[in-house]
């Protein structure tokens, strides 16, 4: 395990950073937390040194009249060092070309991006047709690591999560397609899994081959849930 990261989603509040950051973490292990914005500056005045900040989303743009959104480099400006581009909760409403220029935005403010891929329940049939689209815009990162969580839909917040065998053919093949579109070296490459993940399921999905960390929803809300799995 690699990476472990908690996407708060529009849930949480003071008394849970506060939580967050008492907690004593795994050493080699990068554990990042993705609370609402609103919170970055709290979370920088009290953060234990172990935890890496994240942020949900940032817009294409770096300024301009965007009411309601957040720049790449306004989140830098506040300690930022990850941002999740292309959560399903978004991706209809933002577009592969909107997600390209977040990318480069997060990029050129210094942020790493994590992409988000994964295909609903009516997709699964056609499921490396979708990954290949949703991939596609890595051609023009530039990042010295690519990272990305695979969530398919039908699983986020659900109670429902891939069979193992299923999860290793499928990143498998989002790693053949990572190659595809970018010239990284295998060690540079970091996938995550996400969807329903939960203290009962957490160990056995991720010892799954090829799966490098996890991105952990609705249990990261809960901090007993997240002391288990930060163990590691
Ligand atoms: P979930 O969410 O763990 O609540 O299913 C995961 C995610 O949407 O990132």
């Amino acid at each position: 395990m690699k990476m472990i990261c908690f996407n708060w989603k529009m849930n949480g509040n003071k008394k849970l950073i506060n939580e967050y950051s008492k907690l004593s973490l795994p050493s080699g292990v990068r554990c990042i937390m993705f609370p609402p914005s609103v919170y970055l500056s709290y979370l920088n005045s009290c953060i234990d040194a172990g935890w890496l900040i994240g942020a949900q989303a940032c817009h294409a743009s770096n300024s301009g009249a965007f009411t309601g959104s957040v720049s790449a480099t306004m989140l830098a400006d506040l300690n930022v060092q990850y941002v999740l581009v292309g959560h399903s909760e978004r991706r209809d409403i933002e577009g592969n070309d909107f997600l390209r220029s977040s990318i480069e935005s997060a990029e050129s403010s210094g942020l790493q991006p994590i992409l988000c891929v994964g295909e609903a329940l009516s997709e699964r049939q056609f499921v490396d047709e979708v990954l290949e689209k949703q991939l596609s815009i890595l051609s023009s990162c530039k990042s010295g690591e690519i990272i990305v969580a695979y969530e398919p839909r039908w699983a986020i917040g659900t109670g429902l999560t891939p069979e193992v065998n299923e999860l290793r053919d499928v990143f498998l093949k989002i790693r053949s397609l990572i190659l595809k579109f970018t010239t990284r070296q295998p060690d540079k490459i970091l996938l995550l899994y996400g969807g329903s993940l939960s203290n009962s399921n957490f160990d056995k999905l991720l010892s799954t081959d090829g799966i490098d960390g996890a991105l952990v929803g609705g249990a990261g809300l809960n901090i007993d849930n997240v002391r288990e799995m930060t163990k590691c």
